[in-house]
């Protein structure tokens, strides 16, 4: 294969109650980037669309993975990539994520499939760190592994693909302000106390038996979070006034996307995505601020090989 190109797609990380170790794939959106197989060794990005992102090979997400890639398979070509961002930066939705995953899935399909999944992860991970200063892994394994995903551990990197039961739908809007991930992990506590992370932890198993048990009163009373959200909620604008528009409306949760400004809603069944997409567009339409209003169902394959 000397030719690939592909759709990486947005993810929502952390699903309220599971920071760092939640994450789930976005159907409708995502990137596009192609990838070609050089007789010159090394990596170069030739066309960035749809974002303003550094063509400097060991700055970029996508670039900085596949270069290291190559390296560690001790490939004997290079490959010039384009990245086509379907969505911004610093939107809450994976963008470095998608860049990162998309790179690991493509360069590994122009190395014959050398790299397993986990590997990708990895490699993905890299590029994570590479873009906000922290080797996170629930998105970029979202996007690898398609359909929602558990980081069971770090060190040994450990991911598990949950079910996803099929009338979960997604809606989100997104804001149109940056916020940097790197900036949401500053306002974060470094200890939290004991009795919140019981809280936490048991919606977090709660919200993993709900996906295996298909019972949607579980998730709706898994999809809370205490620690971090708090915090975070501060960097959005009317973040309160979303979340109570979207659960009024018939949301079974709603919370903040990855690091925001992104806010997701779960819902149940096409019907009630349409009453909580009505009820979130008319809670922001007075505020004097941009936004992208979108639904989705879980995508459930992850990267997908356009051609
Ligand atoms: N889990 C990460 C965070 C995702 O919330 O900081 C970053 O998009």
């Amino acid at each position: 294969m000397d030719y690939l190109k592909i759709f990486a797609p947005a993810t929502v990380a952390n699903v309220s109650c599971g920071f760092d170790s939640l994450g789930f794939a976005v159907d409708e959106i995502g990137d596009e980037m192609t990838f070609v197989k050089t007789l010159r060794k090394g990596v170069e990005i030739t066309d960035i669309t749809g974002a303003n992102l550094t063509y400097n090979v060991d700055e970029n997400a996508a670039s900085a993975v596949v270069k290291k890639m190559l390296l560690d398979a001790d490939a004997d070509f290079g490959i010039q990539l384009t990245i086509h961002k379907g969505f911004s930066p610093g939107s809450g939705l994976g963008s470095s994520a998608a860049s990162a995953a998309g790179a690991a899935f493509g360069a590994n399909k122009l190395l014959d499939n050398k790299y397993s999944n986990l590997e990708l992860t990895k490699f993905s991970m890299f590029g994570e760190e590479v873009a906000c200063g922290s080797a996170i892994a629930d998105n970029v394994a979202a996007a690898i592994y398609g359909g929602f995903v558990l980081i069971r551990s770090y060190e040994p990197l450990e991911i598990i693909k949950l079910p996803v039961p099929d009338e979960l739908r997604l809606v989100a809007i997104h804001p149109q302000i940056e916020v940097r991930t790197e900036d949401a992990r500053n306002v974060l506590p470094k200890e939290i106390a004991l009795k919140d992370a019981v809280t936490q932890w048991a919606n977090v198993g709660g919200l993993i038996s709900g996906l295996h048990a298909k019972d949607y009163n579980l998730i709706s009373n898994s999809l809370v979070d205490i620690i971090v959200e708090p915090h975070r909620k501060k960097l959005i604008p009317y973040f309160d006034e979303v979340k109570t528009a979207a659960i009024d409306a018939g949301a079974l949760g709603a919370g903040i996307s990855g690091s925001g400004p992104t806010i997701f809603a779960l819902c149940k069944g096409d019907e009630s995505m349409k009453n909580v997409y009505q009820a979130i567009e008319k809670s922001y339409q007075d505020k004097g601020i941009d936004f992208e209003l979108f639904t989705s169902k879980v995508n459930q394959e992850g990267i997908k090989i356009l051609k």
